[in-house]
């Protein structure tokens, strides 16, 4: 029965972190998989977090079943982080949350919902995207496109072309945002761009789509959300992906979301069950951990401070690095501009580095970063810098 099948590629992300673990070359960085790093090189449980799960071990009095949707303080923690607190959309019930494990558990059943409801949707996603985001579609049987966003020559946002091929796009598809630090370019529309985005979006009648994995680790929580804010204020209808894998360091405890906007609270109501439906059918309820620890942080003055400070901290260390990615490259005699890169966002960079490149890299040096040439910033560290910038020199010139 099973002698037919042939084995699946690798995968594109996580298949590179397996691939590190079995590299022998004494010196290896891993730049590949979007995994926060402090200065030793390890991923940290936060400070917050602790505290979190200290009163959780001594509150909690039951690991019975949760409700499918999950908890409501969890639940409505996520809704004031989203849309900031006492937002109409709150206030009007005009909108719904899941709580799934991951965000890609949130894209996953936001997949199912809009094939069963929407099935003769395209979904359209930004050219690149994240490598899982196109698979997520195509496992439920979505039709996936592609809009432009990146150009590649200048190293930005190409927004003429983004907004030329949105203008393509007919009603009734939906458009996947990234609502902040995009991934992989590191590169988000402003906030005049986000305001043309969502009128454009109101005009043509496409439903967004936004995921939602990095609020906090471009500017700041409130700024980050103004992208996806713009939209609410713009249009009635929306899906929003959530994951608290990166901002809280949750990346094993599965943490996410998924949000529904509607028109109307009746509508609201109605469209929930059936995302209830595509959850029950695929994991029945999700795992409690993770959200308590979420809940706990956001509704516990003292644990949130703390929380905000461990996130703008991590925040500051990436935006170092990229600083200080970009000068040593330059002392290492590298002549290509790199200064790109301390302009980007969030964990990830977008190199310019061509598949050739990224192999040389890896073989000669141990150096694992994205087939795109995607680095992940948050794993370089002061250590870790001056072997890394002169391989890459190095490479440039091979
Ligand atoms: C990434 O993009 O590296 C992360 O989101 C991890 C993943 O699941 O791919």
């Amino acid at each position: 029965m099973f002698a037919h099948i042939q084995a699946a590629p690798a995968d594109p992300i996580l298949g590179l972190n397996d691939a590190y673990k079995n590299e022998t070359n004494p010196n290896k960085i891993n730049l590949g998989v979007g995994v926060y790093k402090d200065e030793q090189g390890n991923t940290p449980i936060l400070q917050s977090v602790k505290q979190a799960e200290e009163r959780l071990l001594t509150e909690e009095l039951t690991k019975s079943y949760l409700s499918i949707e999950g908890t409501d303080n969890y639940r409505q923690s996520v809704q004031t982080l989203l849309f900031g607190e006492n937002h109409p959309i709150i206030n009007k019930k005009l909108a719904h949350t899941a709580h799934t494990p991951g965000g890609t558990g949130a894209l996953r059943v936001a997949a199912e919902f809009i094939k069963k409801h929407l099935p003769e949707a395209t979904i359209w996603v930004s050219n690149p995207t994240w490598a899982n985001h196109q698979a997520i579609f195509q496992s439920v049987g979505l039709e996936v496109g592609s809009y432009a966003y990146y150009d590649a020559s200048s190293k930005s946002l190409d927004f003429e072309s983004l907004l030329a091929s949105l203008s393509q796009i007919p009603e009734g598809d939906i458009v996947l945002f990234h609502g902040c630090c995009h991934n992989p370019t590191g590169i988000d529309p402003t906030k005049e761009q986000w305001q043309q985005l969502a009128k454009l979006c109101g005009k043509q009648g496409f439903l967004p789509l936004f995921d939602f994995a990095y609020q906090g680790f471009g500017v700041g929580l409130e700024e980050d959300a103004q992208g996806l804010r713009t939209f609410a204020e713009q249009v009635p209808e929306m899906l929003i992906a959530s994951s608290f894998s990166k901002n809280f360091g949750l990346y094993n405890e599965r943490v996410g979301a998924l949000t529904i906007v509607c028109e109307t609270a009746d509508n609201a109501d109605a469209a929930f069950t059936q995302i209830k439906r595509a959850a029950r059918t695929n994991y029945s309820n999700p795992p409690a951990h993770g959200a308590a620890i979420v809940a706990e942080i956001l509704s516990n003055k003292a644990l949130r401070s703390l929380w905000e400070m461990e996130l703008q901290s991590m925040r500051t260390r990436i935006h170092e690095m990229r600083g200080l990615f970009v000068s040593t490259l330059r002392s290492k005699g590298v002549e290509q501009d790199f200064s790109f890169i301390s302009k980007q966002q969030g964990m990830f960079s977008f190199s310019g580095l061509n598949p050739e490149q990224v192999s040389q890299l890896r073989k000669q040096f141990g150096i694992y970063i994205v087939g795109s040439g995607r680095i992940n910033v948050a794993g370089m560290t002061h250590e870790n810098m001056d072997p890394l910038c002169s391989a890459i020199a190095e490479i440039l010139t091979q």
